[in-house]
């Protein structure tokens, strides 16, 4: 048996079902097994190993047979000549910044992120290790142009970002970076790979919580980091084996699992969620809809010139309402369900009030309490009838 590999040559859903997959050498088994086993047999005289390798199978945390199989599908979906997978997106995004920013070292990041990134950027990192940190709106060149130092080392951003789906360019992006001898990393995970590849855009990292739309299934939680091996050599010695993110192989094998549907999953969220954000837009009780597929809105233009075929399953809107309406909203929603996470193949919503801390980084349209919908796969009649029913219940039509 010859171990097959899907080069660029095959399509990115050929690929995404079957890169990383291979015949099981031992059964003839068409699906490669789940080895749960944490360690391995080690040869006769082992004392001359380096403990701290991730070549060849040593011990899980150093990588694990399900790990390797799963960063051999998201480096080809991403475009990148590595990836590690770790034990969840956050694990992915402090695995970037410990392993390559150092004390005295700047910033910049964009003022829309996932709590974690201003967490880890602007409080841990900034207060314990002193690296220096620059919020702004990266959907302002200018802004990210101005902010660059002789100290700065990365650039981080998030596009479309959580929660508001602010666009921000990633060619435009990646050139002053690299102009300015800076790294670029993005946040992929409201787009995933199927509608944008930031590093065929240009960008040095891409990052992604595999938790949401590539797992898709709402039961496991994964991150990557695709990038150069250069790079990720370090931050797998450093931030994998030495602070331990690992995976877990079940987690690994079930997101490999859940990938094979990708394409056909990010498809119906296209299309579902713009079909909802118009719907959403033509309803008089809706002061806004954010989403970066609706012509003329704002971030509209770059989303298309770096999304495609799509612009994913996310997007944000508010009420023309007080904050007990919204939640009787929620309460009311029979196909949608309230809980935080994205990118399950379910609906999900969650009420953001008008208290959020980050709030003055935020267009003002978000002060006033929003919600964000990660709108699934379901009929788009039935996702679009529960919001009427519930808007009707609650008074709002
Ligand atoms: C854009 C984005 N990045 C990263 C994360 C963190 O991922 P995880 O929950 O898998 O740690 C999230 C989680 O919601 C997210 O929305």
């Amino acid at each position: 048996m010859t171990k097959r590999t899907y080069g660029n040559e095959y399509g990115f859903q050929t690929r995404a079902v079957h890169t990383g997959n291979d015949v099981d050498g031992e059964t003839g088994a068409i699906k490669r097994p789940i080895t749960m086993a944490n360690s391995y047999e080690l040869p006769y005289d082992p004392t001359a190993m380096n403990w701290s390798s991730a070549a060849g199978n040593l011990y899980t945390r150093n990588g694990g047979s399900n790990q390797k199989y799963l960063q051999e599908k998201i480096a080809s979906l991403e475009g990148g000549e590595d990836c590690i997978v770790l034990s969840s997106g956050v694990a992915a995004l402090s695995g970037l910044f410990f392993a390559l920013l150092e004390s005295g070292d700047h910033v910049i990041f964009s003022s829309v992120t996932y709590i974690a990134v201003y967490r880890l950027l602007h409080e841990l990192l900034n207060n314990k290790f002193h690296v220096e940190t620059t919020i702004v709106d990266t959907s302002d060149l200018e802004a990210v142009r101005k902010a660059v130092r002789p100290n700065t080392k990365l650039i981080h951003i998030e596009t479309p970002g959580n929660p508001t789906l602010t666009v921000s360019d990633i060619r435009a992006i990646a050139e002053i970076a690299h102009e300015n001898g800076v790294l670029l990393s993005v946040d992929n995970t409201f787009a995933s790979p199927f509608n944008q590849r930031p590093i065929e855009l240009g960008a040095d990292f891409s990052i992604e919580s595999l938790t949401k739309y590539i797992n898709g299934h709402g039961d496991a939680m994964g991150g990557s980091i695709t990038g150069k091996k250069e790079y990720l050599d370090i931050i797998r010695a450093q931030s994998q084996i030495n602070l331990g993110g690992t995976i877990s192989p079940f987690n690994a094998w079930l997101i490999m699992r859940g990938s094979v549907t990708l394409p056909l999953r990010m498809r119906q969220h296209n299309e579902n969620a713009l079909a909802a954000a118009k719907w959403l837009e033509a309803q008089p009780c809706v002061s806004f809809v954010a989403y970066p597929g609706l012509p003329g809105s704002d971030g509209y233009e770059t989303a298309l010139s770096q999304m495609a075929p799509g612009f994913g399953g996310v997007l944000s809107f508010g009420l023309k309402a007080d904050h007990d309406t919204h939640n009787r909203f929620v309460s009311q929603l029979k196909v949608i369900t309230s809980a935080v996470s994205l990118g399950h193949d379910e609906s999900l919503i969650v009420f953001l009030g008008e208290e959020d801390e980050r709030q003055y980084l935020y267009p003002e349209k978000f002060h006033n309490g929003f919600f964000r919908f990660s709108v699934g796969i379901e009929d788009i009649e039935d996702i679009i009838g529960d919001l009427r029913q519930a808007m009707e219940k609650t008074g709002l039509l």
